[in-house]
Order: structure tokens, then C-alpha cells, then sequence
């Protein structure tokens, strides 16, 4: 795995790339950054040629201030896609915010897609009391910091059995949280708060879709997961056992053998 740099819309965007094919295209949640794809750059660099970017203010991505929305998010890919010469079809996969930002990509660049993946992800809007927590960690990271915010988060983002018996992994997680900017965590959150709601996009979907929710989510329940199977066409639901928020982090075994799986059977002229 190779850490590079690109400047691709006027900041500079850090990413990790391995392997070699199709391109596969990692987008992390919120707080967080590409590490959280260690395990996939590292156990599937034999099946595609896998990409994970740090979005603009996360991880070593320069701290451009927000506000950030899912749709800036898509140009920043689609941008980076191009900087790097990736005209094929691409295999994006993409969890929680990630998974928002996927939506948006789809309804944006369609023709440049050839498969989802989609973990620890929901379809619908913020509710109303989700706003409203939106707006009060806004307030928290403003007057406390973003160490604040990682706080509150830990316990909700691993499934308790990881809580319980890895600190390795909670630590890990910690750590890759910690370095967001506190430019990019108030940007995410207007993003989050403020994106649409992705429901009608499902029955629009085309392509081989893959659903990976973790059996032990707090945050999403895999039931999200299990809607929005029924609603996209042909998807494949696999949840993944032993696993909180971070289906592919705490259970990367399960995780990339669903992918691989999903991979070997998309067809060739889905790829064109
Ligand atoms: C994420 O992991 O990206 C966030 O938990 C998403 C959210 O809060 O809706």
C-alpha cells in the first residue's frame, strides 16, 4: 500500500492505493479518514486496484473550512478519479457518511459506476431530533474541541463485543478520529445534517449493489440495511457478524470475503 498526494479541486488530498484492475473506491465515515481501510487496502489488493482518499479536512487531506454537503463531496471524487486518470467504470464503496456520499455520486455520475458497496449506511434524512443533535455537537466541538466529540462517540461506534474485548482496536479507533480538523468535523456535520434524503434514489439504482451492515450497529441498525435491500433491485444483503458501526474494521475476515465474493461476480460488461 502506497500513500501519495493529489491536488485535484485546489487542496491537497491524501490516499492510499494498492493492487491493480478495476478501481475500487473507499469512502470513510464521519469523523474519520482512509485508515479505517487499512484492512481492505492490505487484504484485497489481489481481487482490484483499491483506492482510499482522506476527504478534504480529514486525516492528511489539507483543513479546508466547511461547509461541506454530500454533492461537494461527489465533485471532490469525481474530480480525484479524473486526476488519477480513472476513466473505466469504478466499484465505490462507501460507509455511513460515506454511504451518503455514494448516493450522491450515483445521482450525479451514474455512467461512471459499476457497482456499490454500501456498510453501515442508511437511505433516509436526519429526523428532526437528529438535526437537533447535529446542532449540539456543532456546539460541543466549538466550545470543547474535537477530542469531545470522539469522546461521546467511542462507545456508540464498536459493537460492545469489540468494545469489551479489543482496547487494541478501540484505541486504533480513537487515534483515526482524533486527527479530523475541527474544520472538517463542523463541515461534516452541516453535510449530514443537511443532506437529502436518499430513499427515491434506491428504485433508481442499476447496478450490482452490496449491503453490509454490522449485526451489532448502534448507531444505524441493521435493519436500515435490510430496507434498503428490499428497495434496490437485485442488491445482495450480508450482515456482518460480530460487528458494530465499523463493519470492516472490526470484522475485516467477513468483510472482505463478502467483497471478494461481490467482485468475482460482477461481469465484465458491467465494467465497460
Ligand atoms: C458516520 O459514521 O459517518 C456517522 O455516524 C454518520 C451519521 O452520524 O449519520
Amino acid at each position: 500500500m502506497t500513500s501519495l498526494n493529489l491536488r485535484p479541486r485546489g487542496f491537497s488530498m491524501a490516499y492510499s492505493d494498492a493492487g491493480k484492475g478495476l478501481p475500487l473506491l473507499f469512502v470513510h465515515g464521519y469523523p474519520l479518514n482512509r485508515r479505517m481501510w487499512d484492512p481492505q487496502l492490505q487484504g484485497l489488493s489481489d481481487v482490484a486496484h483499491l483506492l482510499a482518499p482522506d476527504l478534504r479536512g480529514h486525516g492528511e487531506s489539507q483543513a479546508v473550512p466547511g461547509p461541506y454537503s454530500v454533492d461537494l463531496f461527489a465533485d471532490d471524487l469525481a474530480a480525484f478519479l479524473d486526476a488519477l486518470g480513472i476513466r473505466q467504470k469504478i466499484v465505490l464503496c462507501g460507509l455511513s457518511m460515506g454511504g451518503y456520499i455514494v448516493f450522491a455520486f450515483y445521482r450525479k455520475y451514474a455512467a461512471r459506476l459499476a457497482g456499490l458497496i454500501l456498510t453501515a449506511t442508511r437511505a433516509a434524512a436526519d429526523t428532526p431530533q437528529a438535526r437537533l443533535a447535529r446542532d449540539q455537537s456543532t456546539e460541543l466541538a466549538r466550545q470543547q474541541g474535537v477530542n469531545a466529540i470522539v469522546e461521546a462517540m467511542l462507545p456508540k461506534l464498536l459493537a460492545p463485543v469489540t468494545s469489551q474485548t479489543r482496547p487494541e482496536l478501540v484505541e486504533q479507533t480513537r487515534q483515526i478520529m482524533a486527527t479530523t480538523s475541527l474544520e472538517a468535523l463542523l463541515g461534516d456535520l452541516v453535510a449530514l445534517k443537511e443532506r437529502p434524503d436518499s430513499t427515491p434514489t434506491l428504485a433508481e439504482i442499476q447496478i450490482p449493489t452490496l449491503l453490509l451492515p454490522g449485526a451489532a450497529d448502534q448507531i444505524i441498525p441493521f435493519q436500515e440495511a435490510q430496507a434498503m435491500h428490499a428497495a434496490i433491485r437485485g442488491s445482495v444483503l450480508e450482515v456482518i457478524p460480530q460487528a458494530g458501526h465499523l463493519p470492516n474494521l472490526e470484522n475485516p475476515a467477513a468483510f472482505n470475503a463478502a467483497v471478494r465474493l461481490f467482485l468475482n461476480h460482477l461481469k465484465p460488461t458491467e465494467m465497460l
